[in-house]
């Protein structure tokens, strides 16, 4: 599927992620090889998640959430608590695993080539999924990190120490996006 397709049926489903995204991400999901595994962290309703799908859909999608009510950035909780839409299971190849991330990565067992980070957003979060995680990707594969701008400050701390400590080689960082492959 072209990427005007994608964009427009990414489109319907609920969520944060947008077109400036995509267009960056589509070139690097689209060249994964047959098999390859990606994880990501954060389904909310599917809407990254179905962009990975309609980008390749030779690869495996492990995605994961706590599927709880999620508390938005003004205190309210948003109802109901987000369950991946229907729409883009029927696709295929994609399993959700409900639960908290880093108790699923003790329990994850495969290789990864691809890891996007879009969960819980404080620096402990972050943290605590890039130590549960990161172990997983193999050497050369890809991380991205969601929501690295200003206003989540801890994304950008916690990513910019994995960085520093030589674990991660920055390719870009735009449109609320960091883009690195394991060193
Ligand atoms: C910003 S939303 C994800 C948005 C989604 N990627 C999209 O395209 O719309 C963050 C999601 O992470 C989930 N989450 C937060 N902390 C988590 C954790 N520790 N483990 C698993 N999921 C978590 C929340 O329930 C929420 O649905």
């Amino acid at each position: 599927m072209d990427l005007p397709d994608i964009i427009q049926a990414v489109s319907q489903i609920e969520g944060w992620f947008y077109e400036e995204q995509m267009t960056i991400l589509h070139p690097i999901i689209s060249a994964l090889s047959t098999d390859a595994v990606l994880v990501e962290i954060g389904t909310y309703h599917g809407r990254s998640t179905l962009f990975f799908r309609l980008s390749n859909p030779n690869i495996d999608i492990i995605t994961i959430d706590l599927c709880k009510p999620y508390e938005a950035i003004n205190g309210m909780l948003v109802n109901p608590p987000p369950a991946i839409d229907d729409r883009i299971i029927q696709y295929g190849r994609i399993v959700q695993i409900i639960g908290e991330s880093s108790d699923v990565a003790s329990r994850f067992e495969r290789d990864i080539d691809c890891l996007f980070v879009d969960g819980n957003h404080t620096y402990g979060g972050v943290q605590k999924d890039i130590t549960a995680w990161m172990p997983k990707v193999r050497g050369g594969g890809w991380v991205i990190f969601h929501d690295y701008d200003p206003q989540y400050e801890g994304v950008i701390r916690a990513v910019d120490e994995l960085e520093r400590s030589g674990g991660l080689e920055r390719l870009y960082a735009e449109s609320l996006l960091f883009v690195g492959r394991k060193t």
